[in-house]
């Protein structure tokens, strides 16, 4: 895709790698509409966007809230001629392991909700208009961790595993009409969703602007992945030996945590 005058709708753009993707994407020269609950911070990045030239439309919107998905389709819909992809950014992640979860069936309806459901409602209502136009795009955005399960995410990834298999369907069904789906599976990036987890602190993480990137990648060159060669290694190793990828990588990500938990404490 070349960016110039193309609108891009994109979720999550409030902050983040959201924001950063708006950011870059506008740069390039195509048109933004921004997603996201906090009308302030949507405006405070549209701001940004038009003092370095580039076009961006702000869109409060709760994606747990079908009346509220709906009017900004509506909008988006009314106030664009073309609408060239849509970017599924926004999520909720949770950090719990499956025992603490047991009473907190909610845990999986609420990332559920956001992560899966609230992506897909945007994505239905604009691939009407991929097909008149004869063209869409749709990045779904997800975790590396989909690709090499770590523990205490059971909500969260079954959620974006949800989204992994609608992007294959998409491409399936679709990819011969001009309408095709991107997943990309970013490492741990710093950002306020990874900031929340006080043990990740000290760890190395993805810088925001390289993430960005890769969303700006997944739009220019529409593959059905983005990610990590680790990511790709740990597919390979799960679609051939499920049982031995999961029992001998879980001690790894032990140890990882406790060495976060020790620097932690020394950094106290
Ligand atoms: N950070 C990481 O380490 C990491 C790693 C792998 C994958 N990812 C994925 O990358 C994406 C972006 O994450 P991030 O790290 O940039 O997170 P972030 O800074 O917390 O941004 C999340 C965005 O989602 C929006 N959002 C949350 N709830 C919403 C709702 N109900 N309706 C509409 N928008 C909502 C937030 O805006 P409002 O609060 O204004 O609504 C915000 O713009 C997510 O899909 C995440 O799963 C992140």
């Amino acid at each position: 895709m070349r960016f110039k005058g193309t609108t891009i709708v994109l979720t999550g753009a409030s902050s983040g790698i959201g924001e950063q993707a708006a950011k870059q994407l506008a740069a390039r020269g195509a048109r933004l509409c921004l997603i996201a609950r906090r009308e302030t911070e949507l405006a405070r990045v549209r701001r940004d966007i038009k003092a370095n030239g580039g076009q961006a439309w702000i869109y409060p919107t709760d994606l747990t809230d079908d009346t509220s998905i709906d009017a900004t389709l509506a909008r988006l819909l009314k106030e664009h001629g073309r609408l060239d992809a849509l970017v599924n950014n926004a999520a909720h992640s949770i950090r719990r392991s499956i025992l603490d979860t047991l009473d907190r069936p909610h845990d999986y309806e609420r990332t559920m909700r956001l992560n899966y459901f609230g992506a897909l409602r945007l994505t239905m209502g604009l691939i009407p208009r991929f097909l008149e136009q004869g063209n869409g795009h749709v990045v779904n955005v997800s975790t590396l961790s989909a690709q090499v399960p770590i523990p205490l995410f059971s909500a969260y990834l079954a959620s974006k595993a949800a989204l992994d298999s609608y992007s294959r369907s998409l491409n399936a069904e679709l990819g011969h009409r001009g309408i095709t789906a991107s997943v990309v599976y970013f490492p741990m990036v710093r950002t306020p969703m990874s900031n929340r987890t006080r043990l990740y602190r000290h760890m190395k993480m993805m810088d925001v602007d390289a993430a960005a990137g890769w969303i700006v990648k997944a739009l220019r060159d529409r593959p059905a992945r983005v990610g990590s060669p680790l990511g790709t290694f740990g597919s390979l190793l799960m679609a051939a030996v499920p049982g031995p990828a999961v029992k001998y990588s879980q001690p790894i990500f032990r140890r990882m945590d406790k060495k976060l938990r020790d620097k932690l404490s020394k950094g106290k």
